[in-house]
């Protein structure tokens, strides 16, 4: 992973993308892509059409680049996500971020499936990811320094912007959506963890686990932009509740938890919309 990997896709996209600042980049995990209200959109390109991209090898990853306008405001959307565990390195993983980035992207949100560990959580809770432990104990920002992803050594000590995770509980507000935050446990999958594991993460101070978003945030923290987290809790992790755990009942929580996910979207991109930062 290089620069040219970067100007490759950059390349790749319509015009249009660069031509005037997102005022929101949207990163969206497994099942919400469903839950986006994009109307018409200015582009819409599948993610073989971007080099270094290619198809996401995980049913219910949509796949899909769209440019909106919503609320009034630009906003540049990943709807689906590639992953650590789907052995193609970093580049994949990250390359959403750096294309928001090259498009001026102030404000990114990025969303995810995840298992809950706190007790009081239950399949269908949204959480806000208020900080991570990466359990993987390896980061995306390995190797030269990229230019525009700050020094060598980023502060990490507000990952998530308290502003922008600030105007999801606005939205929640506005919509009855209840709207709890916590730590969130990256892991590298592609297994689900061991009920030893999630003891273990949960005496680290975990609430949730899953196996994305931190690689994107690491980088969009290093390159300056406001990140928020939002999980769309679908089981409780290994060993808490029911003897087994698989991806069609992630799936199958995310589609029930669906209305709950687009109100909160919707809302979010118009408090977004309303404020100075857009
Ligand atoms: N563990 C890891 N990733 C996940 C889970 C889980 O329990 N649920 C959804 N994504």
């Amino acid at each position: 992973m290089d620069a040219t990997f970067f100007d490759t896709a950059a390349a790749a996209l319509p015009k249009t993308c660069f031509d005037s600042p997102p005022a929101c980049g949207l990163i969206l995990g497994s099942g919400w892509s469903q839950a986006l209200s994009a109307g018409e959109p200015l582009v819409r390109l599948p993610y073989r059409a971007i080099p270094g991209l290619g198809a996401s090898t995980v049913v219910g990853h949509a796949g899909e680049f769209l440019c909106f306008e919503r609320h009034g405001i630009r906003i540049a959307a990943f709807l689906g996500r590639r992953h650590w565990y789907e052995g193609a390195g970093w580049g994949p993983v990250v390359l959403p971020v750096e294309l928001l980035r090259r498009m001026g992207v102030r404000n990114l949100l990025i969303t995810n499936a995840a298992g809950g560990i706190r007790s009081s959580l239950k399949p269908g809770d949204l959480m806000l990811i208020r900080d991570h432990i990466n359990t993987v104990g390896i980061s995306p920002l390995t190797g030269p320094v990229m230019p525009g992803w700050g020094p060598r050594f980023p502060d990490q000590s507000a990952v998530y912007h308290p502003g922008l995770s600030g105007l999801l509980r606005m939205a929640a507000h506005d919509t009855g959506v209840s709207l709890s935050d916590g730590i969130y446990a990256f892991t590298s999958g592609p297994g689900y963890e061991t009920p030893a594991e999630i003891r273990a993460y949960a005496g680290m101070g975990a609430d949730a686990v899953g196996m994305s978003t931190v690689p994107e945030a690491t980088v969009a923290n290093a390159a300056g932009m406001r990140t928020a987290g939002l999980c769309c809790i679908t089981n409780m992790a290994a060993g808490i509740s029911g003897p087994h755990l698989s991806h069609g009942e992630v799936l199958a929580q995310t589609q029930a938890t669906a209305p709950v996910m687009t109100a909160l979207l919707d809302a979010f991109l118009a408090h977004l919309a309303a404020s100075p930062n857009a």
